[in-house]
Formats: structure tokens, C-alpha cells, sequence
């Protein structure tokens, strides 16, 4: 088939408008589509009930939100309207911290754990049951693909339910010894990028120990945790055990803020980890702050190749990028730098963008427009502070936020998108030429959540991985979860463990 000569390249403004322009001399942009086509091969979606308007969830039921107030949640392949969703203020905030109270006195912290356990595995089996329909969901309210939301989301969520229904009746074999009780009350904010799964890594553990949750959704997926409200109603989880507040910012800053909140779990960015710190800062309310990333993924001479480049794809290109460990840097040992670019080249002009819910499709939209806008900034910062750019030509959608999978390679350390979380499908490739320079390098972010090493060594691989200041690091292979295994980060990627025996620990009073 003839190939088409790439001579243009899609560039995204700050508004997301896309524009051609010619290629520039040091920049190269990659053909696609006509390589690779496949019929479409849509997920049926008809039968997927959305409300009209979705209500809160206090107390065991769903209530219409004291402020009176609704906002639209959109899909973002599309930018059509799903739906509205409740936005709670104080007071509302305010019931559900009471539900929650209640709850957590008259049942949960009295119920023995073998019989929290048993509402664990329920809530476990009926998201098995309905998997399907909520990736469907999952896919779109957020643009994730459907091969994500469907084959990783929904098989970890249940997981993670089913992980610590183990737990809850054997937490004395956890921590051996000594004595322990729940906390209370647990206020828990998540992201869009995982928006279930982020619920189920939450609720379960806290559940698990004896606590009860009000959970604030971010605005843009809010829709996923209301349906899994469903499901805890099916489950009969006893009123109030898991309240559900929806709204932006300032209903998360109200649970934050709130008197009778004994803990918070929140993960999202820096910046609102470092303002939730300050504002608890004084008072007896725990904390654990999940943040932002900026991986390094080290590729070393000796490592192969092939297997690498598709690590480094998919810890990269994964969900579009919109991951807190994603392997956004790239660190290659000079002696394969040229190999690894042109194998880099190849294979992001084969992925295939576009319609989330077609099975087919790698790349799927971008989360929001205000996430495209950051995305598209950081890009030109790159192009303007003199790294070079190289973008796969994929079509991109007429409608919809998107954004194709990119990479800049002459990056230097002071680049901003050497050192910012861009949260995108963009990768910056730099070099190195010894293991110390590799460390040093890896290590030079003011985050720490995650690195990945490749090389056939496995004595080089405990060498380095015990000077990385990462909390996990992956070795030839990457963006692999279980829930058995914790996760967390050094640095301005925040503290606290999420998953494992360690997960249990932030909900948990020991003595
Ligand atoms: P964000 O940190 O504003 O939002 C995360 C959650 O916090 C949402 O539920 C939001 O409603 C809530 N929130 C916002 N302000 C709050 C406040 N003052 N008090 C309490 N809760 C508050 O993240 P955003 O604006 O959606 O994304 C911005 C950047 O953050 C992204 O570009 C990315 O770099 C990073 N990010 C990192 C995530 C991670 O997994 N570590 C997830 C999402 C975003
Ligand atoms: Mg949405």
C-alpha cells in the first residue's frame, strides 16, 4: 500500500484547536492508518441506562443535593452531554459525615470482621456480574478505551474487593501483637483516570477495617461511583457505610475541612495534596496523599529491545498518558539510543485512535478539554525550550478532546517537560551513558511514584533499583497492578501505601 509523505503536523492549541503545519527540519511526524485498518468493532452500549440526573448517595439512598444544584457530565469522544450530576455543598457534605458517624457507631465498628468480610465478597461478586456494563460506563464518562476499561479497570476493581474481604476477618494476623481499632469517619478524594478503580482502592481497605466513607468522585466521572452505589444497595451494605458526594473542588475542600472527618485519603495533584496538608495541618485528622509522577523509564544496553519498546509504550500511552506512575521519561543508554528511537517511530504510528469503545482502539480521548489545554501547553514549552518533537499522524476525531501519541527527544534536564507531569500521551526521551548517570538522572524530579528498569542483568536490576527514590519500580515490564502489592511515593508524590497488607495501615489505629 502506498504511503502516504508525511510533510505536516497536527498541532494542538492552548483552545485545542488543531492546525497543520509543515514539518520543521529537526521535527518528524509519522504516517498512519493506512498501514494498519480494521473493520470497527463497536461495544454495544444501547442498553446502558444513564439517569437524567444523578442524585447524591447519603445514608443509603440517593438524595436530591440541598444546594439544588446539577452540572453536566460529557463524553469527552463525543463532547455530548450524559448527564447531570449532583453538586453538594457544605451541608450536604455535612449529611453524609453524619450518615457516615452513625453508621460507624451504631454497626460497622461493632460488626465482627468475618461479617464485614461478607459485604466485601458481595460487592466483589456483583461488580463481577456487571463488569461489563461498567466499563462501558467507565468508557464513556472518561474516554478511556474500552480495551482498558473492560480488560484492567473492572477485572482490578473487583479484585481489590475481593482482596480485602480477605483481610477484614484477619487483621490481627496482619499486624501480630498488637492491639488496633478503625479510625472512624474516612473523607476519600479521588481522580478521573481510574475513577473506580481509585473508589475501590479507597473503600475497600477502609471498609475492610471497620471504617465507614463519605467518597467525592472528581466531577468529570462522577458516574461509575453512582452505579457502583447501586451495587451497594443490592449488596444491602448497611445505610450510611458508604456515602456518596459529588461536585468539584469546593465539595471536596468542605469533607476536607469537616470536624467529625477522621481521615483523609485523597489522590490527584500536587497542588491540591500540598493545600489538603496545609489545611490539616494541627488538627488530629490522618492523611494519605497520593500525587503526581514523573517515571523514568531507563532502558540499558544489554536489555531486550523489542520487549522494552512495548513496556515503554504502554507505561507511556497507556489511558492516554492520564496515569501518576506512566513512564513519562524515557532514559536510554547512548549505544541503543538510535535503535530504540527508530523502533519508538514504528510502533507509535501503529496505534489506533479514536473511539473509545471500538475494541480496537489504543489511544483513546483525552479526559477533559482543560486536561488537553495543560497537555498542549507543556508541548509548546517543549517545542519552544528547543526539544524535538515526533507525532504520530493519526486522525484525530472531528469532535472530542484528543491528542496523538507523541515523543521529544533532545530534552535536557531543565526542560519543563523533563521535570512537569504533562498527564498526556507524550514521552521525553533523554540518554545517559553509565548506570550512575542513569540513577542520577532518574532521580532528578521532585517526585518519586514509580521508574522502570530494563536489562537482561538481574544483578544490575537490584543495583539499580535500590538507588532509585521511587516507590515502585518495575523491571522489564511496566504499568503492572495487583492488589496484594502496595503502592505509593517518595517525595512530592506523596505518603502513604495503597494495597497490600500495607494498605490496611492508614485506616487503622494501632497500639
Ligand atoms: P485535582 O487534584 O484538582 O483533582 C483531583 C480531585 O480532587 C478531584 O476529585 C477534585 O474535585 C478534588 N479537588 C480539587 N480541589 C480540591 C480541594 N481544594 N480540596 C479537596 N479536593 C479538591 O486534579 P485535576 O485538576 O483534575 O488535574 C490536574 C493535574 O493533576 C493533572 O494534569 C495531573 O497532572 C494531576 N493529576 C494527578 C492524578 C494522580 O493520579 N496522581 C490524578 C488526576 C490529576
Ligand atoms: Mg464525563
Amino acid at each position: 500500500m502506498p504511503r502516504r509523505k508525511p510533510s505536516q503536523l497536527t498541532i494542538l492549541d492552548r483552545n485545542g484547536e488543531r492546525g497543520e503545519r509543515p514539518i520543521g527540519k529537526r521535527e518528524r511526524s509519522l504516517d498512519f492508518g493506512e498501514r494498519w485498518s480494521y473493520a470497527p468493532a463497536p461495544e454495544a452500549h444501547s442498553y446502558i441506562r444513564l439517569r437524567d440526573r444523578y442524585q447524591l448517595f447519603i445514608g443509603g439512598k440517593f438524595v436530591a443535593p440541598k444546594s439544588g444544584e446539577y452540572f453536566d457530565s460529557v463524553n469527552p469522544a463525543t463532547e455530548e452531554k450524559l448527564t447531570e450530576i449532583s453538586s453538594a455543598n457544605e451541608k450536604d457534605v455535612d449529611l453524609a459525615v453524619k450518615a457516615a458517624r452513625r453508621a460507624y457507631k451504631n454497626i460497622w465498628s461493632k460488626m465482627p470482621g468475618r461479617e464485614r468480610g461478607k459485604y466485601l465478597f458481595r460487592i466483589a461478586r456483583l461488580i463481577q456480574e456487571k463488569a461489563r456494563e461498567l466499563a462501558v460506563l467507565e468508557t464513556m464518562d472518561g474516554g478511556k478505551t474500552i480495551k482498558e476499561s473492560r480488560d484492567i479497570d473492572l477485572p482490578l476493581v473487583a479484585a481489590h474487593f475481593f482482596y480485602y474481604a480477605g483481610w477484614a476477618d484477619k487483621l490481627h494476623h496482619a499486624f501480630p501483637g498488637q492491639k488496633m481499632r478503625p479510625l472512624g469517619v474516612a473523607g476519600q478524594i479521588i481522580p478521573w483516570n481510574f475513577p473506580l478503580l481509585m473508589a475501590a482502592w479507597k473503600l475497600a481497605p477502609a471498609l475492610a477495617c471497620g471504617n465507614t466513607c463519605v467518597l467525592k468522585p472528581a466531577e468529570t466521572t462522577s458516574v461509575t461511583a453512582l452505579h457502583l452505589a447501586e451495587i451497594l444497595q443490592e449488596a444491602e451494605l448497611p445505610d450510611g457505610v458508604v456515602n456518596i458526594v459529588t461536585g468539584t473542588g469546593e465539595t471536596g475542600s468542605a469533607l476536607v475541612t469537616h470536624p467529625d472527618v477522621d481521615k483523609i485519603a485523597f489522590t490527584g495533584s500536587t497542588e491540591v495534596g500540598k493545600r489538603i496538608a496545609m489545611a490539616l495541618a494541627g488538627t488530629k485528622k490522618k492523611l494519605t496523599l497520593e500525587l503526581g509522577g514523573k517515571a523514568a523509564n531507563i532502558i540499558f544496553d544489554d536489555a531486550p529491545v523489542e520487549q522494552a519498546v512495548e513496556g515503554i509504550i504502554a507505561g507511556i500511552y497507556f489511558n492516554q498518558g492520564h496515569v501518576c506512575c506512566a513512564g513519562s521519561r524515557l532514559l536510554v543508554q547512548e549505544s541503543v539510543f538510535r535503535q530504540v528511537i527508530r523502533k519508538l517511530r514504528d510502533r507509535i504510528s501503529t496505534l489506533r485512535l479514536g473511539n473509545p469503545l471500538d475494541k480496537n482502539t489504543d489511544i483513546g480521548a483525552i479526559n477533559s478539554r482543560a486536561q488537553l489545554d495543560k497537555i498542549c501547553e507543556l508541548v509548546d514549552s517543549g517545542l519552544k525550550q528547543g526539544a524535538q518533537l515526533v507525532q504520530s499522524r493519526a486522525h484525530l476525531p472531528a469532535k472530542g478532546y484528543w491528542y496523538p501519541p507523541s515523543f521529544f527527544t533532545g530534552v535536557t534536564a531543565s526542560h519543563r517537560i523533563a521535570q512537569e507531569e504533562i498527564f498526556g500521551p507524550v514521552l521525553s526521551v533523554m540518554t545517559f551513558r553509565t548506570p550512575e548517570e542513569a540513577i542520577a538522572r532518574a532521580n532528578n524530579t521532585r517526585y518519586g511514584m514509580s521508574a522502570g528498569v530494563w536489562t537482561d542483568k538481574g544483578s544490575k536490576i537490584f543495583k539499580i533499583v535500590h538507588q532509585l527514590r521511587a516507590g515502585v519500580v518495575w523491571a522489564n515490564t511496566y504499568n503492572k497492578f495487583d492488589p496484594s502489592s502496595p503502592f505509593g511515593g517518595y517525595k512530592e508524590s506523596g505518603f502513604g501505601r495503597e494495597g497490600g497488607r500495607h494498605g490496611l495501615l492508614p485506616y487503622l489505629s494501632l497500639r
